[in-house]
């Protein structure tokens, strides 16, 4: 499949696949909607000081570092578990512009370059666990405080967002664990609902009026 990179309206590039029509991020603002959906609206709601989080699509890696700058402030100890079944080729995520000082360039580097499905340290606080692996044979011995579920849209992969995924993910989870996703769709609020998630719509980012976040209470 052919992949473009493409620049966001905050100057934060993203990744465009013409087969599918579908970006990996808003047009709107690559780094303010994954500020927004998963730091702002997901990480930053935990006082705790050690946190299990699931992502559901590393894509770009976008949200891992800004998980990882956000830990580097507030020191939490973080075991970060992402699924990806298409992981991207080096001459794209070379491209990304996500990182600015050269210490976060080799982070971002080793995010992307660190083996699949082994647990490494990105620094002695901040454990990530890459798997090459299908949502939908995910499992783990792992329970998870908060999941970032970045899947494409659900027009476009609708097996990605069903009541089965969801229930599984609901399993892994530890209670007041929290999801958050940028969509806020019905089909997606009433799977979330009927595997016994509380769900919430709230504000979202640029171009999107809500965003979806879950809890399990
Ligand atoms: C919205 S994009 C990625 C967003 C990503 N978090 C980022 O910041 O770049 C969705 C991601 O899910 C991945 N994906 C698609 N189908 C998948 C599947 N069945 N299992 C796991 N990952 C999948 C895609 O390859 C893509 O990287």
């Amino acid at each position: 499949m052919s992949i473009i990179v493409k620049i966001t309206d905050d100057g934060s590039k993203t990744l465009f696949l013409p087969e599918m029509n579908e970006t990996y991020h808003s047009i709107f603002g690559a780094k303010t909607e994954s500020e927004h959906v998963f730091i702002k609206a997901g990480y930053k709601l935990f006082a705790q000081q050690k946190l299990n989080i699931l992502e559901i699509g590393m894509g770009t890696g976008l949200n891992v570092f800004l998980t990882y700058l956000h830990h580097n402030n507030d020191n939490k100890e973080i075991y970060f578990e992402t699924l990806e079944k298409y992981p991207l080729n080096e001459h794209l995520y070379k491209e990304l512009n996500y990182a600015i000082t050269d210490e976060n360039k080799l982070i971002f580097s080793q995010i992307h370059t660190s083996n699949w499905n082994e647990i490494i340290y990105l620094n002695k606080s901040f454990l990530l666990h890459k798997k090459q692996i299908d949502l939908l044979d995910f499992s783990s011995e792992n329970k998870f405080d908060l999941v970032y579920f970045d899947a494409f849209d659900p027009a476009k992969q609708p097996e990605l967002w069903t009541e089965k995924v969801f229930q599984n993910i609901y399993n892994h989870m530890n209670t007041d664990g929290i999801l958050v996703t940028y969509s806020a769709k019905g089909i997606v609020r009433r799977a979330m609902q009927s595997v016994g998630f509380k769900v919430e719509r709230i504000p979202g980012p640029p171009g999107k009026r809500e965003m979806i976040r879950a809890s399990k209470s």
